[in-house]
């Protein structure tokens, strides 16, 4: 086979007619020169790409071998087939998994939201890593708690890692996320990481929400224990029973800035795959909750949880000094937030 290859090269060469134009032989000749050059620039490229990505090698192994099942290939840069380094995936290996994140501020609604993503049998939402200041203290230390998660290597109470089909975890903003954005958004767009962004429209509420929260972190009303989610109503009434006092004069500024910061990340995060949720819709109309299955790619079902709403009713009944409020609210932009807007 060599030889006839030779032969047949010789051959080439000598049928050509030597004298017939030397212009063409010399274009020839310089065609010939070229097309070895890209040739070998390739395979010295090839080579080098070889070597930095041997790490991942075994990654792309495993991705090759489970991507013979039928897939859509434009959903191929968010599929994922981690392997473990804790444990194996068993019957689920070829499964592919979507990584997520919650971006969202403290009493959003965010806990309640985990914990219905956790009621799936394919959804892994890891909590609020990033609360551990040691973990968020420098941009080398968020990437390899990420890689831990998303590699299926992190093990809390709502992990299910075997069949895992989408596992992320929850993110405020003020947790180093708007800190490092740039990097981390690079992360998550060279992981195809999809980010769930999750607001609340009432940033009113949100605030009764915070202020009564960080009072219970020392008063304690439940039976000396700091509670900030409860699944009971006798534990939400005993919780709300609390009215915070809420500063008129620096409110309409405290608002700006809970609203900038909100609009801030959206601006930052715009290049990754999103969605945006608000708290108030996803309470009004649970089929919002199958747009969410749909985005992070897990087969649709009924989510649950047992988390029951804290301040339930109209605001007046929850705020110390409602006229203040009302009164220094009404006219500005931020009217709409002393309406009750849902009613349960
Ligand atoms: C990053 O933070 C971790 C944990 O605080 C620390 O151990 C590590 O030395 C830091 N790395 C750099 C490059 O600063
Ligand atoms: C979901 O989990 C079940 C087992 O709990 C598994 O049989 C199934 O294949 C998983 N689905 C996906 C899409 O990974
Ligand atoms: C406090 O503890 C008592 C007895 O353990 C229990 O009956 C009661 O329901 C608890 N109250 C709250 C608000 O959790
Ligand atoms: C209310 O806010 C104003 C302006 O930020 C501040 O000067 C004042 O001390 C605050 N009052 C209380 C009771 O915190
Ligand atoms: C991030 O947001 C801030 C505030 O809106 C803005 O100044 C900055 O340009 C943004 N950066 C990127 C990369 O979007
Ligand atoms: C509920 O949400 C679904 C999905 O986002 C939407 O199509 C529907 O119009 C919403 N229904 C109401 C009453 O808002
Ligand atoms: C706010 O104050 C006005 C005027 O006193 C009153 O008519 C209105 O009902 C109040 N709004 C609420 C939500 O209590």
């Amino acid at each position: 086979m060599a030889e006839d290859i030779c032969l047949f090269t010789k051959g080439t060469l000598i049928i050509k007619p030597p004298k017939k134009s030397p212009a063409s032989l010399r274009m020839l000749v310089l065609v010939f020169a070229m097309v070895c050059g890209v040739y070998i620039c390739s395979v010295c490229l090839k080579q080098t790409n070889l070597r930095n990505s041997t790490k991942y090698l075994n990654v792309e192994v495993n991705q090759i071998y489970c991507q013979d099942k039928n897939i859509d290939k434009s959903q191929t840069p968010f599929l994922h087939f981690p392997k473990p380094t804790t444990f194996t995936r068993g019957e689920c290996a070829c499964n592919p998994v979507r990584l997520f994140a919650i971006l969202s501020m403290q009493r959003s609604g965010s806990g309640w939201f985990e914990t219905l993503l956790n009621s799936h049998t394919n959804v892994s939402s890891n909590g609020e890593i990033f609360s551990s200041k040691e973990r968020r203290s420098n941009v080398s230390s968020i990437f390899s708690t990420l890689d831990r998660v998303y590699n299926l290597d992190w093990f809390n109470s709502a992990s299910k890692n075997e069949c895992s089909a989408a596992v992320g975890f929850k993110w405020m903003l003020n947790q180093g996320l708007m800190v490092h954005h740039k990097e981390i958004v690079e992360y998550f767009n060279d992981r195809g990481v999809s980010v769930i962004f999750l607001f609340r429209r009432n940033l009113l509420r949100r605030m009764v929400s915070v202020l009564a929260n960080s009072y219970d972190r020392f008063a304690k009303l439940l039976n000396g224990t700091h509670k900030s989610h409860v699944h009971s109503h006798e534990e939400a009434n005993t919780l709300s029973r609390y009215k915070p006092l809420i500063n008129s004069t620096s409110l309409v500024m405290d608002l700006k800035m809970m609203e900038k910061m909100a609009l801030d990340a959206l601006e930052n995060f715009s290049s990754t795959r999103h969605i945006i949720l608000y708290y108030e819709d996803l309470i009004k109309n649970r089929t919002k909750l199958v747009d969410v299955q749909k985005f992070i790619g897990v087969p649709k079902m009924e989510l649950t949880s047992r988390q029951v709403k804290i301040h339930k009713g109209s605001l007046s009944e929850h705020i110390m000094n409602w006229e203040d409020v009302n009164k220094t609210l009404r006219g500005t932009i931020y009217e709409s937030f002393l309406q009750t807007d849902y009613s349960h």
